[in-house]
């Protein structure tokens, strides 16, 4: 099976992010997180610094609006570069019109789910998304610990996925390390967001080799 990688910027230097985007190219993806200090009690960074960051990546980016409003913003971050947008489902107005927006540019359109969101609201429009994003973490923080209770949301969303044919991705975030990959990976992963497991390791190649390597065990 093919997992997918996604180092998560929240825990690179943002004043190196240049040197900390090449030193993860041995992944597939680069996460990076906005948040509006509104929907999480954090605040990080915007579209403006969101292009810079896609021009120099040397991978595709996968966007995570963790914000208020994303009907009014996610087109902002449809940049040359970035693969997906992921919004949260429960703070989104009309999450179908805003997927289809996000697939008109020709980007991945993905549905953010946190801990305590059920899968109840999005199997009726899951058609709409490329990709499903389960929180395995509150968000708003790296270095959190995984929370277990998500891995059986996970296994009934591939299932849902498999029953009815469908090519959705599904791509887990929080709390993610060399002990919690595997789980999330034997659940149905299919993209792997890692920060604090990543950036906090000297050697991020090394880093990125072991988690693939427990990933496609798994
Ligand atoms: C948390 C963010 C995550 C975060 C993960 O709200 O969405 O992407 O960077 O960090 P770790 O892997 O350290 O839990
Ligand atoms: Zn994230």
């Amino acid at each position: 099976m093919d997992i997918k990688i996604a180092p998560s910027i929240l825990s690179a230097d943002f004043c190196n992010l240049q040197s900390d985007l090449e030193a993860v190219k041995s992944a597939d993806l680069i996460h990076v997180d906005v948040m509006d200090a509104h929907f999480v009690p954090n605040l990080t960074i915007g579209a403006p610094v969101v292009k810079r960051i896609a021009q120099v990546s040397p991978l595709p980016l996968d966007v995570h609006l963790m914000i208020d409003s994303p009907d009014v913003f996610a087109l902002d971050y449809a940049f040359e570069n970035v693969e997906s947008i992921t919004f949260h489902l429960k703070p989104a107005q009309a999450p179908i019109r805003l997927a289809r927006r996000i697939r008109e540019k020709g980007i991945k359109a993905c549905c953010a789910l946190n801990p305590a969101v059920g899968l109840e609201g999005l199997l009726g429009i899951l058609e709409e998304f490329d990709s499903v994003l389960i929180m395995s973490v509150e968000p708003g923080f790296g270095g959190q610990k995984f929370l277990a209770s998500q891995l059986s949301k996970l296994a009934r969303l591939k299932k849902e996925i498999k029953d009815r044919g469908l090519n959705t991705k599904i791509e887990i975030d929080g709390g993610i390390n060399k002990e919690t990959i595997g789980l999330a990976c034997r659940a149905g992963a299919d993209i792997v967001v890692a920060g604090s497991a990543i950036y906090g390791e000297r050697d991020r190649a090394q880093a990125i080799k072991e988690l693939r390597e427990i990933a496609e065990r798994a």
